[in-house]
């Protein structure tokens, strides 16, 4: 895919929309997160592609994020095999998703969130993984996503969205306040066909 140079404006305006949505998640209590979290595993338990999940992928709460912690413990005690991402130690941008169990060394990295210490033995191509659970900044009604910045997700689900090939089920989680009604994007920007928040299921496909 070409990468355009981006308009100067709109370079602007997704920065703005970043600050405004991510202040605004973390405005949310204590109280309002520990719920939220609570309900994202019930509303995730109704999920028609999480009956015969066996490999998830998720990420490390991070910055007012939908907590996955309670996610997480719940996966495990199902027997559901966890994936976190990594930086990709020498492919700038890019993801390796590595599994996360109770006895995983972890390590913070280069934005000060945990992540598995490199195992290449731990490392699951994401096309094996039957969900993968995105981290969102902002959404809209059409799925467009913005995220923190990096591009990181939009290198990762290039490679599998709209693969007839790849059945991984791409959902990201955000809290409700987390949408808006229309989002400026750009060419990398990758569309998801589904959000789910604590309280309902965005169909976007
Ligand atoms: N497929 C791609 N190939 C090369 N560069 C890309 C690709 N996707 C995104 N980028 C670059 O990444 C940078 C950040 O992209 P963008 O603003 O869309 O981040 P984001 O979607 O908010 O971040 P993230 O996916 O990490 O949450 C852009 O400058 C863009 O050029
Ligand atoms: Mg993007």
């Amino acid at each position: 895919m070409a990468i355009e140079q981006q308009e100067p404006s709109t370079v602007a305006l997704r920065n703005t929309l970043r600050q405004t949505f991510r202040e605004r998640r973390r405005s949310l209590s204590r109280s309002e997160q520990k719920f939220a979290a609570q309900n994202l595993v019930l509303q995730i338990e109704q999920l028609t592609c999480f009956a015969d999940a066996k490999k998830v992928g998720l990420y490390m709460t991070n910055d007012g994020e939908l907590d996955t912690k309670v996610l997480i413990a719940h996966l495990w005690q199902k027997g559901v095999q966890v994936f976190l991402p990594v930086l990709h130690p020498f492919s700038d941008g890019h993801l390796l998703f590595l599994e996360y169990t109770q006895s995983t060394p972890m390590r913070a990295n280069h934005f000060g969130i945990l992540e598995p210490r490199l195992d290449c033995s731990k490392i699951c191509p994401i096309t094996s993984l039957d969900i993968l659970f995105t981290p969102v900044v902002a959404f809209d009604d059409v799925g467009n996503r913005l995220g923190m910045g990096g591009g990181f997700y939009d290198r990762t689900l290039v490679n599998i969205i709209n693969k007839s090939v790849c059945s991984t089920t791409v959902i990201g989680l955000a809290h409700d306040i987390q949408k808006t009604l229309s989002l400026p994007t750009q060419a990398w920007d990758i569309p998801l066909p589904y959000i789910l928040t604590p309280t309902q299921l965005y169909t976007c496909t």
